[in-house]
């Protein structure tokens, strides 16, 4: 039996199969942040393929919170439409659609914006895109979290069936778990649970608003690949400090946090991340990185390292992917599009 291709059941959502579409930005929005039918046609070309989740590219809750001019916002309603229609193109298809929402705090390259973060740590002095983030006081911690649960809120009333919390890669919220980036002094930086806690609240005040039956992902950074930075272990322990304010699945990548990352890229490099937050944290896990092919994906299935599997380059270069491979193996699935029957 093939285990890529069995459906995957949390609370009340069902995924056709364990592929997921990470998120991607494809820095194709205008300077306002609104979806264009570009946006539309790329995500429902996935779902068309077969993948069984998609999650939206890092979409912003704040204009402050983009990394380039040209990231996807939710900060106002005027971003409703071009997202809804996002959704219902997804939906139609017949994936699950989700939604990452996102603050680039540091990694600001967007024009004009206050770069903020935790600590006043360059990204990387060498290189002009980015500057020295002013350090973030309590009212800042107050606005960013009222502005997740704002883009929460339309992101609900946009459709979508999974919120991803954008905790991975250096951005905002990722910025805060390490202690590579993190070095305040007050009741958000320290120790573990101090560094968790602008994560916990904001966890918090989006489950006010997105509610109990819809799962919550978050996307963390599992490992900073530098001296004195987190490993799996020590997201654990986060992911375990947080979880309770309704956390349902962690999609676990890996580096962005440190400009001078050492990472040892292979097929799957990060599922043994996921597999330690599996087993640490007790909640399904998303494993991944540079799967090119679906054997691989489905040998980390099948050994329960990981409970899906994204596929973000490879889904980029061949939509069709899910569906090609679901052929080869001889799996019989029943959302091949009607209309592409006779090229079955
Ligand atoms: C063009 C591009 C844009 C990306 N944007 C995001 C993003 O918005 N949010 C995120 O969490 N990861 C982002 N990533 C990382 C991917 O989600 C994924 O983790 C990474 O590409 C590794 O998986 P892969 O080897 O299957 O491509 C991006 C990657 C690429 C290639």
């Amino acid at each position: 039996m093939n285990h890529l291709f069995t459906p995957f059941n949390i609370k009340n959502i069902t995924f056709r199969n364990r592929i997921v579409m990470p998120p991607m930005c494809m820095y194709s929005a205008g300077n306002d942040g609104i979806a264009s039918p570009w946006h539309s046609f790329h995500y429902r070309t996935r779902a068309q393929g077969g993948a069984g989740l998609i999650i939206q590219e890092a979409t912003s809750v704040e204009s402050r919170g983009r990394i380039s001019s040209n990231d996807l916002g939710i900060w106002s309603d005027s971003h409703l439409p071009g997202l809804s229609d996002i959704v219902k193109g997804i939906i139609e298809e017949g994936a699950v659609p989700g939604i990452q929402l996102a603050h680039a705090g540091r990694k600001c390259n967007a024009e004009g914006e206050d770069v903020i973060a935790p600590s006043p740590i360059n990204f990387d002095l060498n290189d002009p895109a980015f500057v020295t983030p002013r350090e973030m006081g309590r009212d800042d911690i107050e606005i960013v979290i009222e502005s997740f649960k704002r883009g929460a809120e339309r992101a609900a009333e946009a459709g979508y069936k999974i919120l991803e919390i954008h905790g991975a890669h250096g951005y905002l919220l990722s910025s805060f778990l390490s202690p590579l980036t993190n070095t305040r002094s007050d009741e958000f930086g320290g120790s573990p649970r101090k560094r968790a806690e602008f994560l916990r609240l904001l966890i918090k005040a989006i489950r006010t608003v997105w509610k109990e039956e819809n799962p919550l992902m978050l996307r963390v950074s599992a490992a900073d690949w530098a001296e004195g930075g987190n490993k799996p272990e020590d997201l654990a322990e986060i992911i375990k400090l947080v979880k309770n304010e309704g956390l349902d699945i962690i999609n676990v990548s890996s580096g962005g946090v440190v400009h001078k990352a050492k990472i040892p890229a292979a097929p799957g490099f990060q599922v043994p991340a996921a597999k330690i937050i599996k087993n640490l944290t007790g909640l399904p896990v998303i494993g991944g990185g540079l799967i090119t092919n679906a054997g691989q994906a489905e040998e980390f299935v099948r050994n329960g390292d990981t409970d899906l599997v994204f596929l973000g380059r490879e889904l980029l270069r061949n939509p069709f992917f899910p569906l090609l491979s679901s052929k080869e193996a001889g799996e019989e699935i029943d959302y091949w599009p009607k209309q592409y029957a006779r090229a079955r």
